[in-house]
């Protein structure tokens, strides 16, 4: 089977700077920007010009290696003193990601036996890249364990992107679609629109067209219709944090979407790397939810759709609670239920985290 994929690249790192695709103005307008400066990189953050958890995680790397070059220091361990505040910024971005804190600590880490400054900044871009490299593998791996969970012709249902522009390649619940497509298996994807800004349409749909995907857009008030009239066989999400039980924090509406896959029946899987489990909590209940711009719900693509001053309330993420979780499928295999045992085995096997 071949393993070329040709999707565009949300994220590249440029020497000089970063070149990521402005996922804000898809699909109407394709635009790439040079992000060179950390304030750039945590505007591209916070506004979406980059967003889903694995890409947050790559472009912070990157951000913070690019501004360490410009770091004066005269030993390592000033270095280091002048770095920690560059990495608080950047955490501070977004909240509910946990890629985006993984892998600032992982090019922390990076130069923890840097013996000289110069070695420091050169092991923080090797690290960046290499978080980048390794993400492409790990949703390949994930694409290829999902595609057992389905057969010739099904009709599967996803919410938000989840799609290669979310991550380094290939996405993580949109991964199987695209190694389905090479085996000719035929899958059809329902894509929820995903309100208030819209990231199943203006991206999942258009990523998706890009790769010949055959794809049928749907808004997220016509999920239940939509499982019940084109006989929906499965829905697969992403993640932007796991905790040890296995509840699981991604786009809004995605709590809603498990509820009614279990009220019709249907299997309900989280599709994700490691780097998106948070060993530090237990359940969902410690997972921190954004709350985003209230004139995210009160416009649609800046046309005002609401009242100006309407109270508005606009969690930019839900917690599913694990027992409506039917797969968590990592690039490692799949766990199936018990999951605070499977995913403590999990971790204990990979040493990472
Ligand atoms: O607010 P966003 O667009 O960053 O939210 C993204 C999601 O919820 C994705 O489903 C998740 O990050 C997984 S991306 C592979």
């Amino acid at each position: 089977m071949s393993t070329q994929f040709t999707g565009p690249r949300s994220v590249e790192w440029k020497e000089t700077y970063i070149h990521i695709l402005n996922q804000q103005k898809l699909p109407g307008v394709t635009e790439y920007l040079e992000l060179t400066t950390k304030e750039d990189v945590f505007d591209a953050i916070v506004t979406l010009k980059v967003r889903g958890a694995p890409a947050i995680g790559i472009t912070a790397a990157f951000g913070l290696a690019l501004a360490a070059k410009d770091i004066e220091a005269a030993d390592v361990s000033e270095f280091r003193e002048k770095l920690a505040p560059i990495k608080d910024y950047l955490s501070s971005s977004r909240p509910t990601a946990v890629n985006l804190f993984w892998a600032l600590e992982r090019l922390s880490c990076s130069i923890q036996y840097a013996t000289s400054v110069n070695e420091a900044k050169t092991n923080l871009v090797h690290e960046a890249i290499q978080i980048q490299v390794e993400d492409e593998e790990m949703c390949r791996m994930i694409g290829q364990n999902a595609l057992q969970l389905f057969k010739k012709g099904d009709q599967i249902m996803t919410i938000c992107n989840a799609g290669s522009i979310a991550t380094s390649r290939y996405g993580t619940a949109l991964a199987p679609f695209y190694l389905a497509k090479q085996k000719d298996l035929g899958l059809h994807i329902y894509a929820c629109e995903t309100r208030p800004v819209l990231q199943g349409s203006r991206l999942t749909a258009w990523e998706l067209m890009q790769g010949g995907i055959d794809v049928t857009l749907i808004t997220d008030s016509m999920a239940a219709h939509t499982m019940k009239e084109k006989h929906i066989s499965a829905v697969i999400v992403g993640a932007d944090r796991i905790a040890t039980n296995g509840d699981t924090a991604n786009k809004i509406g995605t709590y809603g979407l498990a509820i009614l896959a279990q009220a019709f029946q249907i299997p309900f899987f989280v599709a994700a790397p490691l780097s998106t489990f948070d060993l530090q909590v237990e359940s969902g209940d410690d997972i921190p939810i954004e709350e985003r711009d209230p004139e995210e719900v009160r416009q649609i693509s800046g046309v005002r759709t609401a009242p100006a001053d309407v109270h508005v309330f606009n969690p930019a993420f839900d917690i599913t609670p694990h027992s409506l979780i039917s797969g968590i499928i990592t690039e490692k295999g799949i766990l199936t239920g018990s999951y605070t045992e499977e995913i403590e085995q999990l971790f204990a096997e990979s040493h990472v985290n």
